[in-house]
């Protein structure tokens, strides 16, 4: 295979927002040492943290021209001499810390798209353990194989992580429609639970009941006490587990719709609320699971891809927006927007 002598990246050049992300051709360096592989990039799929990264936002550190985005999916193009796992042609995903294999994580030091360069380019070196191989006749376009990298594992490690806790029949409350909600509901019911989202539109909850089978949907702004209507539907009884992307502001109302002995999957921080909530008293009364998910391991990854291709499970893909400069500032201010339901992807060509 004949490759490039150079490449389209881009690079975060400030914390000062979107703006700050600048497209640059540089040299495409081919070496590889004996365990690397050279992936030619396909597609990405952006989270939240992409945006609070541009900004300065983010409580990991961002490295100085970093390249941004951790979720990518590709093709094998260059094997390494001693790689034997992965051959040319061979569809990857990445992990969003390539060093963490598994159990929970320990250095946070490695994430892409922060700390080390992401994957908004179009070839990318990474050593062999660092991403995931796909099925050879994987089902999933490669902005859905994206998906799968951080909002991907981290609902699946949110639901399946704690072993032997998830039990088909059980009820999953997803709190807003964005990407790791979206892809929880997905899972979940593909693995027979009873589901329940929130969310801030009427219009949104509608297309998800039709397009998804959502069971039950509760809108968040109509009903700010929406923890009673979680109440109501499960028969005063709660939810055995919660998604919590909302922190702070949504923690209290994630735990008063638990079980007793629910779990709450602790995961993002997409609301803010001045006023301390008393999360020692309500776990305490619940004797609830409180769990902190930070994404997950490749060992969850791999788990993940058998599963949603055994199921030949689709994977929310709103929007997919190209490579060009002004494509590329449509994709993240269609995230911050956060008018689509599920994840916003860039494809590169
Ligand atoms: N711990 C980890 O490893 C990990 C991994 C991935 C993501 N995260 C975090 O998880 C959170 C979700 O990430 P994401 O990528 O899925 O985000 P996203 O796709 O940007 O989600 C945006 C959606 O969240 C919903 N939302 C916003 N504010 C809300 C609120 N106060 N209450 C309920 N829903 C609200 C909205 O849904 P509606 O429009 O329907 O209202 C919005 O469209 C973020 O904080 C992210 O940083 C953490």
């Amino acid at each position: 295979m004949v490759l490039p002598t150079t490449q389209i990246t881009y690079r975060l050049t400030s914390k000062s927002g979107i703006e700050a992300i600048k497209r640059f051709e540089e040299p495409l360096n081919t070496d590889l040492d004996a365990y690397e592989v050279l992936i030619n990039i396909k597609a990405v799929a952006l989270n939240y943290r992409d945006l609070i990264i541009t900004t300065g936002e983010y409580p990991l550190p961002v490295g100085d021209n970093v390249i941004p985005i951790s979720d990518a999916s590709g093709v094998v193009v260059k094997v390494g001499a001693a790689v034997s796992d992965l051959q040319v042609g061979d569809r990857v995903i990445t992990n969003c810390n390539p060093n963490h294999l598994y159990g929970p994580v320990k250095d946070f030091t490695n994430g892409l798209g922060n700390s080390q360069d992401g994957v908004l380019t179009q070839y990318r070196t990474f050593p062999h353990y660092g991403v995931t191989k796909l099925p050879k006749d994987s089902h999933l376009s490669h902005e859905e194989a994206a998906s799968l990298v951080c909002a991907g594992v981290t609902a699946w490690n949110a639901i399946f992580g704690l072993k032997d806790h998830f039990t088909p029949g059980q009820s999953v409350l997803m709190l807003g429609t964005g990407g790791v909600s979206m892809i929880s509901l997905i899972l979940a019911k593909a693995a027979g639970a009873v589901t329940i989202i929130t969310s801030s539109s009427d219009e949104k909850l509608q297309y998800i009941k039709e397009k998804y089978g959502v069971d039950y949907g509760i809108n968040y702004r109509t009903h700010p006490d929406w923890e009673k209507e979680v109440m109501k539907v499960t028969n005063g009884e709660g939810v055995d587990l919660v998604i919590e992307n909302g922190g702070n502001g949504t923690i209290a109302k994630s735990l008063a719709s638990i079980k007793i002995g629910g779990q709450v999957s602790l995961i993002g921080f997409l609301s803010y609320v001045e006023e301390k909530p008393d999360v020692v008293g309500a776990v305490l009364m619940k004797s609830a699971i409180l769990r902190g998910i930070a994404v997950g391991s490749k060992e969850l990854s791999e788990q993940l891809v058998h599963f949603v291709h055994t199921k030949k499970l689709g994977m929310p893909v709103a929007k997919v927006f190209g490579f060009s400069e002004e494509q590329v500032y449509e994709a993240y201010a269609s995230l911050k927007s956060q008018s689509e339901i599920g994840k916003v992807a860039i494809r590169i060509d």
